[in-house]
């Protein structure tokens, strides 16, 4: 790797210094605005796709949430509907928001200006009192600096969507190639392993409480599915058997005639991708990214597997059997950095598989942290005792079948965004997010 011009800022330990809050803001905001810094006027307004909104919304509204929890939440509390109108979006859908008459970006540049300082002089006041689950240990600053994160993530799919130019992406590493590493299962025992977290300072209401889930001995995937693997699925006709394919499968496939992961396409005997501003062939020993849930599904049952549950992809990637201990990250409790995994909006893609020796789990599962984000078998819905906190429109709305649970974060999630607990969710045709997988299969 070469060095890094973007940084990774260190977590604040608990208790938080007000200075290290104010200071995590501002390198939130800083990310934003470089993502987007490239692009005009037009570029911010538009609607590049229907799945996704005007990039100058998700600013306006990274903005207003901000307001809304920084500022009016700590006078008293409030309702997630208070967000206003413009910016929430359970009044808008995605694809109507072009039309909402969003401001300049002179003019969105003043209102962040205006509420930053704001929120600024009211952390100079506020109090982190035990009693108030919202502010103990500043849990609130870490959810409003989490959901900016999260939609730097959303920009960046809007950005590889982009019409017209591609999105010049201020890439600041690159990798070295890699040799192509076996494919390989890793054996994992199951038993009695502890799923979830009790943290207060920074999980999100759906990754509690922690519980013991009992889990029969299986087999996962040391590494992603790589880009060779997948092309091998592909060649052996993996779009056209149908006894591959699921029956909701089979109906993604002809409604959108799919043949390859999205952003692939066929240039005489060979594939070619593309990311951001860059096209090549797709390298064999990276993930393969950007394919729906349908799609790993069918290459599971090509290769003799299946998905991982959830419970499976959190054991592989948490579970310390020799100590009986749920590590919050692969390599240990420690947060990541930028030597952990190829995460953080450094690379803009992802990175051969092997590159980074500290992402490997207990188990000895590498990359689950980082790259892609993994599809699980699992549906989304709230653990034994969930408590909705501190808004049910961040979870609990979307608790059901609709959605299938995703783990592990990609190279677009900043730190702060993921952790082993960390449950994303979306649904299964969906792949304009950074997606891959892993396979697993029971055990004996
Ligand atoms: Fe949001």
């Amino acid at each position: 790797m070469t060095a890094s011009r973007l940084t990774t800022p260190a977590p604040y330990a608990a208790p938080p210094s007000k200075q290290a809050i104010a200071d995590l803001l501002t390198e939130a905001r800083d990310r934003t605005l470089l993502l987007i810094s490239r692009l005009s006027d037009e570029d911010l307004h538009q609607q590049h796709d229907p799945l996704m909104s005007p990039i100058i919304w998700d600013v306006g509204h990274i903005a207003h949430f901000e307001e809304l929890w920084l500022t009016k939440n700590l006078d008293g509390p409030i309702e997630f509907s208070e967000m206003p109108g413009l910016y929430n979006p359970f009044e808008h859908p995605r694809a109507t928001r072009a039309s909402l008459g969003l401001p300049t970006l002179a003019e969105m540049s003043e209102r962040l200006r205006e509420i930053r300082s704001h929120v600024l002089d009211r952390l100079d006041t506020v109090t982190f009192d035990d009693r108030n689950p919202l502010l103990r240990e500043g849990y609130v600053y870490n959810m409003v600096l989490q959901h900016e994160y999260q939609h730097n993530e959303t920009i960046l799919q809007t950005l590889q969507l982009k019409k017209g130019e591609p999105y010049r992406a201020p890439r600041s590493i690159a990798f070295a190639k890699r040799p192509t590493r076996n494919p390989e299962m890793i054996s994992v025992e199951g038993g009695k392993v502890a799923i979830g977290t009790d943290d207060r300072t920074a999980a999100y209401d759906n990754e509690r409480p922690q519980h013991t889930v009992e889990l029969r001995p299986f087999l996962i995937d040391r590494d992603p599915v790589s880009n060779a693997r997948y092309i091998e699925f592909i060649a052996d006709r993996g779009y056209e058997r149908e006894e591959l394919w699921s029956e909701a499968g089979r109906r993604w496939l002809v409604e959108t005639g799919a043949t390859a992961p999205k952003y692939w396409v066929r240039r005489g005997d060979h594939w070619m991708t593309r990311t951001m501003d860059l096209s090549a062939t797709p390298d064999p020993v990276r993930p393969v990214c950007h394919v729906c849930y349908y799609e790993a599904e069918a290459f599971a049952a090509w290769d003799g597997k299946r998905l991982p549950t959830e419970f499976e992809w959190e054991a592989a990637a948490s579970w310390d059997p020799s100590t009986k201990q749920h590590r919050e990250f692969p390599w240990g409790n420690s947060r990541a950095d930028s030597k952990s995994a190829n995460i953080d909006q450094l690379s803009f893609d992802t990175a051969p598989i092997g590159t980074y020796d500290r992402n490997v789990s207990p188990a000895g599962c590498y990359g689950m942290i980082g790259d892609v984000w993994e599809w699980t078998s699992s549906d989304f819905h709230g653990y034994p005792g969930f408590q909705s906190f501190p808004y049910k429109e961040y979870s609990e709305e979307f608790f059901g079948s609709a959605y299938k649970v995703l783990r592990g974060g990609s190279w677009a999630t900043r730190p702060g965004a993921f952790r082993n607990s960390f449950r994303n969710w979306d649904y299964p045709i969906r792949r304009q997010i950074f997606s891959g997988f892993r396979c697993a299969r029971d055990a004996g």
